[in-house]
């Protein structure tokens, strides 16, 4: 995304940015060995293990094993090619102590995955716990926890997880995924994007100047091909809340633009020049192949599901009670709409009231899903056997009209996020009318998102008018884990020496203020960052936002501390077939049921 108040701030930092990765350029940057080898230098699966994409009968389990070298050799570092190709022993058993095994094998990896390890272990148990682990050269991995979906048909479970997006390491601690690594009560994780950025640690370095030689990215320098984005995963899967977080749960992961370039559409990027970064789609394509190969991510059979570009959309079923589409919404899109000076190249916020730019966001040949994946998404929320329909999401699907003010814009100035739904009309309202058009038998559907760096709860305002609009569900919206949000954006822009609750209450009004413009906005909040709990059962869909402490003159910046962990702040539901938010009494409490074999590991 753009961040809120900066909309300039990329497009300043680019040219630096170019000049660092053109210094390698064509053959690309020399490779960093020493900083790349320091996850790995602590053994064999030093990247931890993970697991997701749960089915009832199916769940991806993950790890990398990094082949052994003898002192003086070179490390089999992520990225660099190297090292011998290996057999990894994989098991998966009932109990941790793996005395009951349910299902075994072997896996061969090389450099040619990076030394990645994937299995889609299969003929599991719906609804049910299990353990797994690796073994390779004499190690053996963390054990890694995970669980199935309840099947379809069979009674309701409860169901419950975290939602959350954006996490860049240069941000700040991942106090957010501490969080959930410490929680007992999840079925999975959801990522809606934003896992990894790009950006090094030049004049391009994101987040704050504190944590300069604390918490650099690896590789140094913006990754743009396939070496760049591995490092760049391993970065992440070194992390310790990251790892715990992954070993605890599964995770169902969908990546958005910084996966592989800031605000990218079908063909291109704000973050991206043809030349000096190379081709565009030679770059996209090796962004996907090192997250397919370091994500615990299932691709469909491609040859039973033909789709332009990779089918990465994907649907998970939770009995009768919920279905879960996750959309997909860079691949295809189309070029987001700009205007100068507001936004030169990826959208943007940019200014409404132009014919010629209202009539280009409003033009149905353009597209945010290609329209198979609409079609497939609309099919999904009208299927009667759900509950409810959970929507995995990109960027807010909710028209959001910004008041100029609070891009220091005239008052009679009114702004919206081209790079969100906002930038796409047809297919939002499209959208949005289906949605509203399907009967109570239909089910009610809740959209789950991220990237804005901000918590918001909204009605979804199907045929609005001067004087009000139709409810066609709600969309929930996480904080990032770490990203800038609208008060790192504010702060950064006032005076230096301006007291921080200054730029909190300032926060504060501008959410205010947003709120006041959309009469759908329950909630907005710009402060904090963390998780969203999201909670489900038959009479409602919860969240409860949990956020980092208010930034303070001791911690103006709590994303710096590193024992920060956000706590319960909000909590927001809609009531089965109210289509709309409404007030929550605090955080949800014990879940009603356990998958199976689901004791309490205590001290996990
Ligand atoms: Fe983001």
């Amino acid at each position: 995304m753009t961040t809120p108040l900066a909309p300039s701030r990329r497009t300043v930092l680019k040219g630096a940015a170019i000049a660092a990765a053109a210094a390698g350029s064509s053959a690309f940057r020399p490779f960093d060995v020493a900083a790349a080898a320091a996850p790995a230098s602590r053994g064999v699966f030093g990247y931890g293990v993970a697991s997701g994409d749960p089915t009832a009968d199916a769940v991806i389990i993950w790890t990398r094993a990094t082949p052994p070298t003898r002192p003086g050799e070179p490390v089999a570092a992520p990225g660099s090619g190297l090292g011998a190709p290996l057999r990894v022993r994989w098991e998966v058993a009932r109990d941790r102590d793996f005395r009951r095994v349910v299902q075994r094998g072997v896996v061969a990896t090389s450099a040619d995955a990076d030394h990645t390890v994937k299995v889609d272990v299969r003929g599991l148990a719906p609804y049910t716990r299990y353990f797994y682990r690796f073994r390779t050269r004499g190690e053996v991995s963390a054990t890694g926890r995970t669980q199935t979906a309840p099947d379809e048909g069979r009674r309701t479970h409860a169901l419950r997880f975290a939602l959350v997006s954006c996490s860049n390491y240069t941000g700040g601690y991942f106090g957010a995924y501490r969080a959930v690594g410490r929680r007992d009560d999840l079925d999975f994780v959801l990522h809606v994007g934003d896992y990894i950025y790009e950006y090094g640690n030049g004049s391009d370095r994101y987040g704050p100047v504190d944590l300069i030689g604390e918490r650099d990215s690896v590789p140094a320098t913006e990754t743009i091909d396939l070496q760049g984005y591995r490092l760049r995963h391993a970065l992440h899967k070194a992390d310790p809340d990251l790892q715990r977080a992954h070993r605890r749960h599964p995770w169902i992961t969908i990546f958005d633009d910084h996966e592989v370039t800031n605000n990218a559409w079908a063909a291109g990027a704000e973050n991206h020049t043809p030349g000096a970064e190379g081709d565009f789609f030679r770059r996209r394509r090796e962004a996907y192949e090192a997250y397919l190969e370091w994500m615990p991510f299932r691709l469909p059979e491609q040859r039973r599901v033909p789709h332009q570009g990779i089918r990465f959309f994907k649907r998970f079923t939770f009995g009768d009670l919920a279905d879960l589409s996750v959309v997909e919404t860079r691949q295809n899109r189309s070029a987001q709409v700009d205007v100068a000076p507001y936004s030169v190249s990826g959208g943007g916020f940019i200014p409404t009231g132009i014919a010629a730019v209202d009539a280009q966001l409003a033009d149905p040949s353009r597209h945010l899903p290609e329209p198979e994946q609409l079609d497939w998404l609309k099919q999904n929320t009208a299927d009667e056997r759900h509950r409810w329909h959970l929507i995995g999401n990109q960027v807010i699907l909710t028209p959001v009209r910004f008041p100029g003010p609070v891009f220091g814009a005239p008052a009679d100035q009114v702004l919206l996020n081209s790079d969100q739904w906002d930038g796409y009309q047809a297919d939002q309202a499209e959208l949005l009318d289906h949605l509203a058009a399907q009967p109570k038998s239909a089910g009610d559907a809740v959209v789950l998102t991220g990237d804005i760096h901000s918590s918001w709860a909204m009605d979804l305002p199907a045929a609005r008018t001067a004087t009000g609009y139709t409810p066609a569900g709600v969309e929930f919206v996480c904080p990032s884990v770490t990203s800038d949000g609208f008060y790192e954006a504010i702060r950064r822009a006032q005076p230096a020496g301006t007291p921080v609750a200054n730029a909190v209450a300032a926060t504060r009004q501008s959410a205010a203020a947003v709120t006041a413009t959309n009469p759908w906005i329950r909630y907005l909040d710009g402060v904090g960052h963390g998780y969203t709990l999201v909670d489900v059962t038959r009479e409602r869909v919860q969240a409860d936002w949990y956020l980092t402490p208010v930034p303070t003159a001791e911690l103006p910046d709590p994303r710096v501390d590193p024992e920060v962990v956000p706590a319960y702040a909000r909590s927001f539901q809609t009531a089965a077939g109210s289509r709309q938010v409404s007030a929550a009494q605090g955080p949800v409490g014990e879940r009603s049921d356990q998958p199976a074999h689901g004791l309490p590991h205590r001290g996990w």
